[in-house]
Protein backbone atom coordinates (compact mmCIF):
# COMPACT_ATOMS: atom_id res chain seq x y z
CA UNK A 1 0.00 0.00 0.00
CA UNK A 2 1.40 3.61 -0.89
CA UNK A 3 -0.54 5.29 1.40
CA UNK A 4 0.77 3.99 4.41
CA UNK A 5 0.77 6.62 7.45
CA UNK A 6 4.42 7.39 8.59
CA UNK A 7 3.98 5.77 11.40
CA UNK A 8 3.22 2.17 9.87
CA UNK A 9 5.75 -0.32 8.89
CA UNK A 10 3.47 -2.48 6.91
CA UNK A 11 0.19 -4.23 6.27
CA UNK A 12 0.16 -7.51 8.39
CA UNK A 13 -3.77 -8.31 7.72
CA UNK A 14 -5.12 -6.40 4.80
CA UNK A 15 -8.95 -5.12 4.80
CA UNK A 16 -10.01 -7.91 2.27
CA UNK A 17 -8.70 -10.22 4.22
CA UNK A 18 -10.35 -9.36 7.63
CA UNK A 19 -13.96 -8.83 5.92
CA UNK A 20 -13.97 -12.73 4.71
CA UNK A 21 -11.97 -14.32 8.11
CA UNK A 22 -14.71 -12.20 9.82
CA UNK A 23 -18.02 -13.60 7.85
CA UNK A 24 -15.95 -16.67 8.09
CA UNK A 25 -15.86 -16.49 12.16
CA UNK A 26 -19.55 -15.73 12.18
CA UNK A 27 -20.62 -18.32 9.83
CA UNK A 28 -18.99 -20.77 12.06
CA UNK A 29 -20.66 -19.72 15.12
CA UNK A 30 -24.13 -19.74 13.20
CA UNK A 31 -23.74 -23.19 12.77
CA UNK A 32 -22.13 -23.95 16.08
CA UNK A 33 -25.06 -22.10 17.77
CA UNK A 34 -28.13 -23.07 15.65
CA UNK A 35 -29.80 -24.54 18.06
CA UNK A 36 -28.93 -22.79 21.20
CA UNK A 37 -30.89 -19.96 22.90
CA UNK A 38 -29.86 -16.51 22.81
CA UNK A 39 -26.54 -15.88 22.47
CA UNK A 40 -24.87 -13.12 24.81
CA UNK A 41 -21.66 -11.54 22.73
CA UNK A 42 -19.67 -9.78 24.93
CA UNK A 43 -17.42 -7.31 23.72
CA UNK A 44 -13.68 -6.08 25.15
CA UNK A 45 -13.44 -2.16 24.82
CA UNK A 46 -12.10 -0.39 23.36
CA UNK A 47 -10.32 -2.66 20.66
CA UNK A 48 -13.38 -4.78 20.14
CA UNK A 49 -15.67 -2.03 18.95
CA UNK A 50 -14.78 -2.76 15.38
CA UNK A 51 -14.66 -6.43 15.05
CA UNK A 52 -17.75 -6.93 17.23
CA UNK A 53 -19.66 -4.82 15.04
CA UNK A 54 -18.69 -6.37 11.68
CA UNK A 55 -19.14 -10.25 13.26
CA UNK A 56 -22.35 -9.70 14.96
CA UNK A 57 -24.05 -8.01 11.39
CA UNK A 58 -22.98 -10.89 10.01
CA UNK A 59 -24.61 -13.53 12.52
CA UNK A 60 -27.56 -15.43 11.59
CA UNK A 61 -28.11 -16.64 15.09
CA UNK A 62 -30.50 -14.25 17.89
CA UNK A 63 -27.83 -12.14 19.77
CA UNK A 64 -27.60 -10.13 22.60
CA UNK A 65 -24.97 -7.66 22.72
CA UNK A 66 -22.77 -5.90 25.88
CA UNK A 67 -19.40 -4.68 27.17
CA UNK A 68 -17.44 -4.57 29.10
CA UNK A 69 -13.67 -2.66 29.52
CA UNK A 70 -10.63 -3.58 30.86
CA UNK A 71 -7.48 -2.34 31.92
CA UNK A 72 -4.35 -3.61 32.54
CA UNK A 73 -1.38 -1.42 33.89
CA UNK A 74 0.72 0.81 31.44
CA UNK A 75 -1.13 2.31 28.00
CA UNK A 76 0.74 1.22 25.24
CA UNK A 77 2.19 -2.39 26.58
CA UNK A 78 0.41 -5.61 27.66
CA UNK A 79 1.62 -6.20 31.03
CA UNK A 80 0.52 -5.52 34.50
CA UNK A 81 -2.72 -6.63 36.66
CA UNK A 82 -6.07 -6.54 34.84
CA UNK A 83 -8.89 -4.87 36.68
CA UNK A 84 -12.27 -4.15 35.17
CA UNK A 85 -13.50 -0.60 34.24
CA UNK A 86 -17.23 -1.33 33.22
CA UNK A 87 -18.98 -3.93 34.08
CA UNK A 88 -21.94 -6.31 32.31
CA UNK A 89 -25.03 -4.60 32.58
CA UNK A 90 -26.79 -7.53 33.71
CA UNK A 91 -26.41 -11.05 35.69
CA UNK A 92 -25.74 -13.90 32.50
CA UNK A 93 -26.30 -16.81 35.18
CA UNK A 94 -27.42 -19.19 32.76
CA UNK A 95 -26.38 -17.72 29.49
CA UNK A 96 -24.55 -19.16 26.10
CA UNK A 97 -21.79 -16.15 26.54
CA UNK A 98 -18.89 -15.42 23.47
CA UNK A 99 -15.98 -13.17 24.70
CA UNK A 100 -15.32 -11.25 21.70
CA UNK A 101 -11.27 -9.83 22.41
CA UNK A 102 -9.37 -7.88 19.43
CA UNK A 103 -5.91 -9.53 19.84
CA UNK A 104 -4.07 -11.78 22.60
CA UNK A 105 -0.69 -11.49 23.13
CA UNK A 106 0.24 -13.00 26.69
CA UNK A 107 -3.03 -14.28 27.48
CA UNK A 108 -3.59 -12.64 30.99
CA UNK A 109 -6.72 -10.58 29.53
CA UNK A 110 -8.33 -13.46 28.37
CA UNK A 111 -7.34 -15.26 31.59
CA UNK A 112 -8.71 -13.27 33.56
CA UNK A 113 -11.81 -12.96 32.09
CA UNK A 114 -12.59 -16.25 31.87
CA UNK A 115 -12.28 -16.32 35.64
CA UNK A 116 -14.44 -13.70 36.26
CA UNK A 117 -17.58 -15.15 33.82
CA UNK A 118 -16.91 -18.67 34.47
CA UNK A 119 -18.07 -17.64 37.96
CA UNK A 120 -20.84 -16.03 36.92
CA UNK A 121 -21.96 -19.80 36.16
CA UNK A 122 -22.85 -19.28 32.71
CA UNK A 123 -24.81 -22.05 30.44
CA UNK A 124 -21.52 -22.14 27.97
CA UNK A 125 -18.44 -20.02 27.63
CA UNK A 126 -16.55 -19.42 24.66
CA UNK A 127 -14.24 -17.21 23.27
CA UNK A 128 -13.91 -15.43 19.72
CA UNK A 129 -10.48 -13.32 19.33
CA UNK A 130 -9.20 -11.85 15.56
CA UNK A 131 -5.80 -11.67 16.49
CA UNK A 132 -3.29 -13.70 18.15
CA UNK A 133 0.42 -12.84 18.78
CA UNK A 134 1.98 -15.79 21.02
CA UNK A 135 0.57 -19.82 21.03
CA UNK A 136 3.13 -20.87 23.44
CA UNK A 137 1.83 -20.02 27.31
CA UNK A 138 -1.23 -19.75 26.62
CA UNK A 139 -4.14 -21.99 29.05
CA UNK A 140 -7.00 -20.73 27.79
CA UNK A 141 -8.84 -22.18 24.68
CA UNK A 142 -9.75 -19.28 21.76
CA UNK A 143 -12.66 -21.00 20.29
CA UNK A 144 -13.09 -19.09 16.98
CA UNK A 145 -9.68 -17.59 15.68
CA UNK A 146 -9.06 -15.07 13.31
CA UNK A 147 -5.20 -14.87 12.52
CA UNK A 148 -2.02 -15.86 14.08
CA UNK A 149 0.39 -13.04 13.54
CA UNK A 150 4.50 -12.12 14.24
CA UNK A 151 4.99 -11.08 17.59
CA UNK A 152 4.80 -7.31 16.74
CA UNK A 153 2.82 -4.05 18.16
CA UNK A 154 0.19 -3.75 15.82
CA UNK A 155 -3.09 -1.03 15.38
CA UNK A 156 -6.10 -0.65 13.01
CA UNK A 157 -9.54 -2.26 12.98
CA UNK A 158 -9.72 -1.61 16.64
CA UNK A 159 -6.28 -1.73 17.74
CA UNK A 160 -4.70 1.63 19.19
CA UNK A 161 -1.36 2.89 19.97
CA UNK A 162 -1.56 5.21 22.86
CA UNK A 163 -5.50 5.54 21.08
CA UNK A 164 -3.75 6.21 17.63
CA UNK A 165 -4.54 4.68 14.56
CA UNK A 166 -8.32 3.01 16.01
CA UNK A 167 -10.04 3.46 13.37
CA UNK A 168 -8.15 1.97 9.97
CA UNK A 169 -10.00 -0.45 8.11
CA UNK A 170 -6.80 -2.93 8.12
CA UNK A 171 -3.93 -3.87 10.73
CA UNK A 172 -0.48 -2.71 10.40
CA UNK A 173 2.78 -3.12 12.31
CA UNK A 174 3.64 -0.31 13.94
CA UNK A 175 7.49 1.40 13.21
CA UNK A 176 9.48 0.99 16.14
CA UNK A 177 10.78 4.39 17.38
P1 LIG B 1 -2.61 -9.81 26.93
O1 LIG B 1 -3.30 -9.71 28.26
O2 LIG B 1 -1.11 -9.79 27.05
O3 LIG B 1 -3.07 -10.98 26.09
O4 LIG B 1 -2.90 -8.49 26.15
C1 LIG B 1 -4.11 -8.22 25.62
C2 LIG B 1 -4.33 -6.72 25.51
O5 LIG B 1 -3.14 -5.99 25.25
C3 LIG B 1 -5.23 -6.48 24.33
O6 LIG B 1 -6.60 -6.52 24.70
C4 LIG B 1 -4.79 -5.12 23.87
O7 LIG B 1 -5.44 -4.12 24.59
C5 LIG B 1 -3.33 -5.05 24.23
N1 LIG B 1 -2.43 -5.40 23.10
C6 LIG B 1 -1.56 -6.43 23.04
N2 LIG B 1 -0.89 -6.43 21.89
C7 LIG B 1 -1.34 -5.37 21.18
C8 LIG B 1 -1.03 -4.83 19.88
O8 LIG B 1 -0.16 -5.33 19.12
N3 LIG B 1 -1.70 -3.72 19.50
C9 LIG B 1 -2.65 -3.13 20.27
N4 LIG B 1 -2.98 -3.60 21.50
C10 LIG B 1 -2.34 -4.71 21.95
Amino acid sequence: MNDLHPDLARVVVSTDQIQSRVKELADQISTDFADRETLYIIGILKGAFIFLADLTRHLRVPHNVDFMALSSYGKTTSSGAVRILMDLREPVEGQHLIIVEDIVDTGRTLDYLYRVLKGRKPASLHSCVLIRKQRDNLNIPIDYLGFDIPDVWVVGYGLDFADKHRTLPYIAELKRE
